[in-house]
This record gives C-alpha cells, sequence and structure tokens, in this order.
C-alpha cells in the first residue's frame, strides 16, 4: 500500500540481534496529551505500538482507525504497529489498512481464519503479525510463520497495561526463535506485557527482536529517558546472547 511505513524484516532482525527496539505502548500515554506524549519519546517515536480492543476479546475498549489515521499524519515516518485485540479481525482489517499501519496483527485465538487473513494483509501491502495469550500453545501459530512479518507474544492476558509479566510465556519465545533459524524463517519476535528494565536484557537473550513497553516508559516524566534506559539494558542481552 502506498505511503505503507514498513520494515525490511530479515533487516531489521539482522539489525535486531546488534540493535533491538523499544516499541512504546500508547495504551499507557494521556489519552488527552497523545501527540505531545509521543513527541516526547524524541528518536524513539520511530516505533508505535497501538492497541485497538473491541470490549468482546478482551474486557476494555480502546481507539478505532481514525486515530491510526490521526498517527500516521502526525508520525509519517513512525513504524505503526496494530495490535488488534478483536474477535472476528476480518472484519476491521479493512478499516485499519487505509491508515497506512506498517504492522497489522491479530490474534490466533480470535478467528478460524488466521491463514487467510494473513495472506489478505500481505497483499495488501502491510505487514502480517500473529499473536497468541499466554495460555495459548506456541505450536498454534507453526504453520502460519511462513505468511507473517511478525510474531506477539503476550506475556501478559491481553487488555490492560501495568500488569506482571509472566516469566513462562518466555518457553514460547525461545520456541519460535529456535524454529526461525531452523526453518529459515523470516520475522521479527516481538513481546508485549509487563516488560521492565530489570527484565529487558533477558528477553533479549532469549530471542525477542521488539520489547513493547507501556507503563515502563510512559510513567516516567520523561518518557525519552525511560525508554533509553530500557534499550541499554536490552543492549546488554544482546551481549550475553
Ligand atoms: C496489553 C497491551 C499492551 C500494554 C502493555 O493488553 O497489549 O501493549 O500496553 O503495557 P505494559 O507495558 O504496561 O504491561
Ligand atoms: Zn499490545
Amino acid at each position: 500500500m502506498a505511503g505503507t511505513v514498513s520494515v525490511n524484516s530479515s533487516e531489521l532482525r539482522e539489525k535486531g540481534r546488534k540493535d533491538p527496539v523499544i516499541a512504546p505502548s500508547l495504551l499507557s500515554a494521556n489519552p488527552l496529551r497523545m501527540e505531545e506524549n509521543l513527541a516526547a519519546l524524541g528518536k524513539f517515536v520511530s516505533w508505535i505500538h497501538v492497541d485497538v480492543m473491541d470490549g468482546h476479546f478482551v474486557p476494555n475498549m480502546t481507539y478505532g482507525p481514525l486515530l491510526v489515521q490521526g498517527l500516521r499524519r502526525a508520525f509519517p515516518s513512525s513504524v505503526l504497529d496494530v495490535h488488534l485485540m478483536v474477535e472476528n479481525p476480518e472484519k476491521f482489517v479493512e478499516y485499519f489498512l487505509p491508515a497506512a499501519p506498517s504492522y497489522l496483527v491479530f490474534h490466533v485465538e480470535a478467528t478460524p481464519h488466521a491463514h487467510r487473513l494473513l495472506q489478505q494483509i500481505r497483499k495488501s501491502g502491510c505487514g502480517a503479525g500473529i499473536s497468541l495469550n499466554p495460555g495459548t500453545p506456541v505450536e498454534m501459530v507453526y504453520p502460519l510463520l511462513p505468511l507473517v512479518d511478525l510474531v506477539l507474544v503476550m506475556s501478559v492476558n491481553p487488555g490492560f497495561g501495568g500488569q506482571s509479566f509472566i516469566p513462562e510465556t518466555l518457553e514460547k519465545v525461545e520456541a519460535l526463535y529456535r524454529r526461525r533459524t531452523l526453518k529459515n524463517l523470516d520475522f521479527l519476535l516481538q513481546i508485549d506485557g509487563g516488560v521492565s528494565v530489570e527484565r529487558a536484557a533477558e528477553l533479549v537473550r532469549r530471542g525477542c527482536d521488539v520489547l513493547v513497553a507501556g507503563s515502563a516508559v510512559f510513567s516516567d516524566p520523561l518518557p525519552e529517558r525511560s525508554a533509553q534506559a530500557l534499550y541499554e539494558a536490552a543492549l546488554e542481552g544482546l551481549s550475553h546472547a
């Protein structure tokens, strides 16, 4: 799709092994000061994670396509990764595509037609991503891996920011990392929920390329500073990978 800011995932993955990505989650920004809060990220505004919740798939409601369009206009060169926590994602994808997101990520639990939907997203020129809840076995996404640009491993139950990290989910990251190498696949490994400075190094060491962080970034009055701290901690994990 024209205007889509996408990332060559093999490039970023290779880069990712040297250079982990911090993806600030808009959910923890002040909803009445989003643009200002995002601008305060400085260079870390280069990747914005946007949580879309429908009140059905998760017990919370957030944003729609208009907000993503506004973000794209305000931050034309940022990677916009739209995390759809919605039932029947096939009904919503067409509404989000005109906003030129870089990635549209939906949940494997939310549709019986994940394979078809990934094909449709990719065909539209947008990066295609699949996500899995903490209680979902990693094998659920294996048949889909050749079709995805990004796999989002949820490390909390989706719906809210500020929850505690579930350590067992890292076994899924490791399994996906191994499978990517074994099958010579090409996708980014993203983790979302409960990411903190204390944990960032381990996440990268276990295989994550992209760390989504909401409260760890925006609870600081200087979000660029907290994102930088996360980034430096993540780099530390890489040196021990
Ligand atoms: C939760 C969302 C997350 C959320 C993470 O359902 O998918 O993206 O913003 O927030 P923290 O980093 O505070 O756990
Ligand atoms: Zn999310």
